[in-house]
């Protein structure tokens, strides 16, 4: 099976969005590597700073040896988390860098998916545009979104969490 890179960006390490990637990386196996942005350093994009400083690359290092990327985020004020905001922000750096650009470019093709958690009854509008956008300025294929609702803030059911599974199962379907 094709690697699988999970990047998870919420306010919390053991929270929903980290229930629902738990569940996927469950499924998914060890072809899944998961990166959990509030336990890397990952600085603000800077304007005509595009130098290695933190663990950017390495996150896009393993973007480029997987076929499917996934994002999950809460939904925090109708939007992604501010710490997945920032990763999004330096994929900037890969238009710019001479070097970076190698990798940008080189994300062509790939399948970008997301998993997301909410107190709502569903995703708000549009929520998924910057996902779809940024996929396909890439030229990477944007696939779908998925949505797990939790009642108040409270953990994620089980019934909620096999949005995790339905994710995992269309990736392994495809790559079998
Ligand atoms: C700062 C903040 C803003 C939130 N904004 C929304 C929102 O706009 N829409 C929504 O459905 N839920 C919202 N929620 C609820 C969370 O998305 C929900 O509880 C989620 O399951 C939390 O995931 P986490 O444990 O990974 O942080 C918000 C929660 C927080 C802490």
């Amino acid at each position: 099976m094709n690697n699988v890179t999970i990047i998870i960006g919420s306010a919390r390490s053991d929270g929903n969005a980290a229930k629902l990637v738990e569940r996927l990386r469950e499924n998914l196996g060890e072809h899944a590597k998961v990166f959990d942005l509030s336990k890397l350093i990952i600085e603000q994009f800077e304007y005509e700073r595009y130098d290695d400083r933190d663990d950017f690359r390495s996150v896009v290092a393993m973007m480029l040896q997987s076929q499917h990327i996934v994002f999950a985020t809460p939904v925090y004020w109708y939007s992604m988390s501010a710490t997945l905001k920032v990763f999004f922000d330096r994929l900037t750096d890969l238009l710019h860098d001479p070097i970076d650009r190698i990798s940008g470019r080189s994300l062509a093709g790939r399948n970008v998916w997301l998993i997301s958690t909410g107190t709502d009854e569903g995703l708000p509008p549009g929520f998924d545009v910057p996902f779809a956008r940024t996929a396909a300025y890439f030229d990477m294929v944007w696939r779908q979104a998925f949505y797990a609702r939790s009642i108040r803030g409270e953990p994620l059911s089980p019934g909620n969490l096999a949005e995790a599974s339905k994710l995992a199962s269309l990736i392994t379907a495809e790559d079998a």
